[in-house]
């Protein structure tokens, strides 16, 4: 299937009950070539009625954040969501639908083939790097995934709650940008 394809077919999903309740799918955005990829964990009010990730007040953090280490949404990275369709009430997503949601990723993932992967926040950190995952104690930390890089973040959104995680995340980042300049030929 092709990017366009893919997104046609997503954009009239209707396998879970999330897309009676949604104005707009939020597909992803960036760059389709990246070696980069981060995935959020589903959208919010802004994302569901503009239909692109990260488009609210956490958005404009992670647009910060990313500009800190030379990265930018439409250049040099690929963002996506673990599911596609804004949980009412911003509730965090349920395994059914997560389940219901993840081939769109799984496609999303197989045209990007990332060398890097960032999970923003622990849902999915969850599903993506471990069932377990600790994000107050693994953010930062790589683990391997069939030569893939996985790391997982803070959310934007617990660091808007949260201000005193920022010192951290800041390191994060860093730790971030030396291992995109190591295995990336094209991203910085
Ligand atoms: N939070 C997410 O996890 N994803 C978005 O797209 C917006 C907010």
């Amino acid at each position: 299937m092709t990017w366009d394809e893919l997104e046609r077919a997503c954009a009239d999903c209707r396998k879970c009950a999330l897309y009676e309740t949604r104005t707009k799918p939020v597909f992803g955005v960036g760059n389709r070539a990246a070696e980069v990829l981060f995935v959020g964990e589903g959208p919010g009010e802004s994302e569901d009625l503009q239909g692109e990730p990260f488009v609210g007040r956490a958005g404009k953090l992670l647009d910060d954040m990313l500009s800190l280490i030379g990265l930018d949404r439409r250049e040099n990275i690929y963002i996506a969501n673990i599911v596609k369709c804004r949980p009412p009430k911003n509730r965090d997503p349920l395994n059914t639908e997560q389940d219901a949601c993840i081939d769109w990723l799984r496609a999303q993932y197989a045209l990007i083939r990332p060398k890097i992967v960032v999970c923003l926040g622990r849902i999915s950190a969850m599903r993506l790097i471990k069932e377990d995952f600790k994000i107050s104690r693994e953010h930062g930390q790589w683990f391997d995934k069939d030569g893939v890089r996985f790391m997982a973040l803070y959310h934007p959104a617990a660091l808007l709650r949260d201000p005193n995680r920022r010192p951290e995340t800041f390191v994060d980042l860093k730790e971030l940008e030396r291992v995109i300049r190591a295995v990336c030929e094209h991203t910085l």
